[in-house]
């Protein structure tokens, strides 16, 4: 478990563990990759961020993970693979499990859900989200342990974008 105070004073708590707060949590955060490149979205109003959001009602976390990722890249997932899970202790309190996937198409759309569409991320990501064009969301420490799971667990090391 790891524990942090994100950007509005709120206590966050991160885990690798298999749902260690909810099995089926409200939110999902979903870390995207196309040809070797990070993909986010341009959210209207946090900045650049990780296409993510709240599960709907009759959905599974995979299904919603999928979905958000259609509405606000125009991306089609491929394997869906979870990292963790964290949770913010606002009030009512926010739990998110994080999935990595490679998509398997990034097809530009006339109109995405809440954001500008999707920013291709060049570069070490973990400095690069601290311009101020980024969200809030991103600053967190969640990002930062998501991406190094994915650098030493998933690219065996290698490091990649
Ligand atoms: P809507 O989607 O319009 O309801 O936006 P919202 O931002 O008001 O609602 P949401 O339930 O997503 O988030 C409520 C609050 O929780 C935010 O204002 C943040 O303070 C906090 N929050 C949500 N997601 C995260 C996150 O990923 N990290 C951190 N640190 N805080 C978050």
């Amino acid at each position: 478990m790891y524990q942090f105070t994100d950007k509005n004073g709120y206590t966050v708590t991160y885990s690798y563990d298999d749902h260690p707060f909810s099995s089926s949590p409200a939110h999902v955060f979903i870390l995207t990759r196309y040809n070797g490149q990070w993909v986010l979205t341009q959210h209207l109003k946090r900045g650049i961020e990780f296409p993510g959001g709240k599960v709907e009602k009759g959905e599974s976390t995979v299904e919603a993970a999928g979905r958000e990722v259609m509405e606000e890249l125009g991306g089609k997932v491929g394997e869906l693979i979870y990292i963790g899970q964290y949770k913010v202790d606002v009030e009512p309190e926010i739990i998110k499990s994080v999935y990595y996937t490679e998509l398997s198409s990034l097809t530009p759309k006339p109109h995405y859900h809440e954001t500008d569409g999707p920013v291709m991320v060049t570069g070490d990501i973990l400095k690069e989200r601290f311009k101020d064009e980024f969200s809030f969301i991103m600053k967190d420490e969640t990002v930062r342990l998501s991406i190094e799971y994915i650098q030493h667990e998933l690219d065996g090391g290698k490091s990649i974008g």
